[in-house]
């Protein structure tokens, strides 16, 4: 009973901290929520004393949600009783944190998955629930212990069938990441691949990188964020670089699909462990983006390296020169770099999550500056293979004469090759029709009454394709006061800088 008050009391630690606004993170420290955590520790001893019992089930293809067969360590025999092929690829799953103390859904999921692309392997499921259903500050402390049992369990692997390092793949979810990367640090020889699914953030933000998953507990070490968002100095998933790759999609926090809005509603209706869906929904499609990776070769999706979100928000890192843009989950190259590299990407609320991005850079020049100018734009984007239509673009800053200008503009379909490109402004409730549509109409023409700004050309870069292409104002004349204004291909192509200015200089004095 004490121990279940507890964990309610914890989901009510998470919960409060999503529920606090923002500006109250910048605030408080990291320091705030281990404080909050340290009389707890003393309150809870580890259930079993005999020490973690970790198990290691090795999966079959028709039966990925069963433990039919467990794989023992010093017990050789367990290995050919349950068919294990030391000439394939082996994976260990591992899982996080649990309340339930039984398996989640999502690892019959990831291990049918698995099989879909290598038939052939041998998949298992590390089994640590007993330890893992304790209170999360207990758990999290024997995340060491477990890992340490699970190298051993690798070194009699390696010992007794020979099996190539570098053919062992771990996949840990959660604290299960951190278990991997502890596994990965204690075996005699380094383990070729670890792939941390939003490893956990409470005990492990900040903390050396012995006590946490990083690039030396494996040959290659790569990384998704995907429920990073701080309160109170707390994040479910850990903020900081952990791998040789590391990446954030959609910023690592607020995950499209996962409704956390709605979330909050079902807690003041339903209390706080309606709060469950939302955190694990966001939590959880870590797990689901690498799903989709192995099922999805196809629709490989891929992230850029850039200096910060808001940056990747404006659609200035999708360039793939000098192997700046890299594939997501189990086809991700692996590049080693001194400095962990932090990537960037969108996705789609659901499977397959993989969108088509766009840089648009704008030139606006006008004889004054236009003084608050943020309406509401959207995008239509008219391609060989089809249409993407009404694509809100979003305008993070001030729009300043003279100057250039670069938005992101995302796409859930392939829509070809761009041929045509519509803007479209919309009424918005701070603007009168009428002025905005006058506003607005002035940024394409050169020639109204108000200080009006001039936009000739839009130039475009695709991070899918790694495609270049200028549009110009279709029909310069029918452009003013309109609600609608098209680009299509300018007759003269991709232009270096110093042509592109006598050409502008030119038209305007024409
Ligand atoms: C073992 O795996 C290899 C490929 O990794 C495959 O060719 C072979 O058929 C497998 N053996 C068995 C008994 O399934
Ligand atoms: C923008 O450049 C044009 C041409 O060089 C110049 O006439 C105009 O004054 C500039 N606008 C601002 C706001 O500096
Ligand atoms: C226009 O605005 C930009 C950005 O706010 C500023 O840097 C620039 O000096 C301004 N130019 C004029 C002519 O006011």
């Amino acid at each position: 009973m004490k121990l279940r008050f507890h964990q309610c009391l914890f989901w009510l630690v998470l919960s409060c901290t999503v529920l606090v606004v923002s500006s109250l993170e910048d605030v408080l420290s990291q320091s705030n929520f281990d404080n909050f955590l340290d009389p707890l520790k003393d309150l809870f001893t580890l259930k079993d004393a005999t020490g973690p019992q970790v198990k290691f089930s090795l999966r079959k293809p028709n039966q990925p949600d069963d433990d039919v067969c467990y794989i023992v360590p010093g017990k050789p025999e367990s290995l050919s009783g349950c068919t294990f092929n030391s000439t394939s690829k082996t994976f260990l799953v591992i899982h996080g944190w649990t309340v339930s103390g039984l398996f989640e859904s999502w690892v019959a999921k990831l291990v049918a998955a698995l099989f879909d692309r290598e038939q052939s392997a041998n998949v298992i499921v590390v089994d640590w629930l007993s330890t893992a259903q304790n209170h999360y500050v207990i758990a999290a402390q024997n995340t060491k212990s477990v890992g340490q049992d699970i190298a051993h369990f690798i070194d009699w692997m390696e010992e007794t069938t020979n099996i190539p390092l570098e053919n062992l793949h771990l996949i840990g979810y959660s604290l299960g990441a951190h278990v991997a990367g502890f596994a990965g640090s204690h075996t005699s020889n380094k383990v070729g691949r670890i792939t941390g699914l939003d490893p956990a953030g409470p005990d492990f933000e900040g903390v050396h990188a012995h006590r946490r998953l990083s690039p030396d507990d494996a040959h290659f070490v790569d990384v998704l964020h995907t429920f990073t968002r701080g309160s109170l100095g707390l994040s479910i998933g850990i903020q900081q670089p952990v791998g040789h790759v590391d990446i954030y999609p959609n910023g690592g926090a607020f995950q499209p699909g996962c409704n956390l809005r709605g979330a909050l509603e079902n807690i003041a209706n339903f209390g706080i462990l309606a709060m469950n869906d939302a955190v694990k929904c966001e939590h959880e499609r870590s797990i689901h983006l690498f799903i989709d990776s192995l099922l999805n070769e196809q629709e490989a999706i891929k992230a850029y390296s850039c200096g910060s979100s808001e940056m990747f928000d404006r659609g200035m890192c999708l360039g793939c020169q000098k192997k700046r843009c890299n594939t997501i989950g189990y086809d991700v190259s692996k590049v080693r770099q001194a400095r962990s590299v932090k990537m960037f990407t969108k996705t789609r609320a659901s499977m397959p999550f993989r969108v088509y991005h766009y840089q648009l850079k704008i030139h606006f020049s006008s004889k004054v500056n236009q003084s608050e100018m943020d309406p509401s734009l959207t995008v239509s984007l008219h391609g060989t293979k089809g249409d993407a239509e009404n694509l809100p673009l979003n305008v993070k800053e001030k729009i300043a004469a003279n100057r250039t200008h670069s938005f992101l503009l995302v796409a859930e379909k392939d829509i070809g090759d761009l041929l045509m490109l519509k803007f479209r402004w919309e009424e918005s409730t701070s603007w009168s029709a009428s002025s905005l549509l006058r506003m607005v109409s002035s940024w394409w023409s050169g020639d109204s009454a108000t200080p009006s700004i001039d936009v000739h050309k839009i130039r475009i870069r695709v991070g899918e394709t790694q495609k270049k292409i200028v549009l110009c104002v279709k029909d310069p004349k029918a452009v003013n006061m309109a609600q609608e204004v098209t680009f299509v291909k300018c007759k003269d192509e991709w232009r270096s800088p110093s042509r592109r200015k006598n050409l502008q200089t030119h038209s305007h004095s024409s």
